[in-house]
């Protein structure tokens, strides 16, 4: 967009301006000692690896898994990281898995090496042969809309319920402090913002709003 281009311009030395963070997060507190697998699609990574380094580094979850879905290999977000925990994670508790659309060298020597953990495809089918404990499991989402009716059908198949999938919704906002109206989701029911009320929602939250997903 805009903003970023503006930034791609600046210069060292040059000043900007943050605010934030608004909103909620995902309730870290509440899923200690249980399962995560963390969901991603392209850009979508970037506010799950809070998520997956905070696991990681406190060692308060049972195991970690990371699904990637990614266009091609440049495009992998925090790639040394990624790759690093693709090779060494399960001295961390921490499965990575990665799927590509776009072939290259690259992906094709990773998935050589880790042919268990690596597709050519997107990211529901990271899925196949994965089972976990439904009881003892948490999902966190965030990626493209097209991605979670999907990435959600493969978690309800394995039977985890809603209210144990969060989904991120980064997406839909603009002014993010509830003046602009841009982020307002669902009916006289139940209205939503995505800047206030979320931009995490479980999928409780998405069945009893509509437009939420
Ligand atoms: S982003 Fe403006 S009201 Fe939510």
């Amino acid at each position: 967009g805009r903003m970023t281009k503006f930034i791609h311009k600046m210069k060292e030395g040059d000043i900007i301006g943050i605010r934030g963070p608004y909103g909620n997060g995902f309730p870290m507190e509440k899923m200690e000692g249980s399962n995560l697998i963390l969901v991603a699609g392209g850009l979508g990574m970037a506010p799950l690896r809070s998520v997956l380094w905070y696991a990681i580094d406190t060692g308060k979850y049972e195991n970690v898994w990371l699904l990637y879905g990614t266009k091609a290999y440049e495009d992998i977000l925090f790639r040394d990281e990624i790759i690093h925990l693709l090779k060494h994670g399960d001295a961390m508790n921490c499965s990575v898995k990665l799927a590509y659309e776009v072939e290259s060298p690259s992906c094709i020597y990773l998935e050589r090496g880790f042919s268990d953990r690596v597709c050519k495809g997107v990211v529901t089918d990271l899925f196949r042969g994965e089972e976990f404990d439904v009881n003892n499991t948490y999902a966190l989402i965030c990626g493209p809309p097209v991605m979670y009716k999907f990435v959600i059908r493969e978690l309800l198949d394995r039977k985890l319920s809603p209210g144990r999938i969060y989904m991120t919704l980064e997406r839909r906002m603009r002014c993010g402090i509830g003046k602009c109206g841009h982020c307002i989701v669902g009916t006289s029911t139940s209205i939503k913002y995505v800047c206030k009320d979320g931009p995490v929602f479980t999928y409780w939250d998405a069945l009893s709003t509509r437009g939420l997903i």
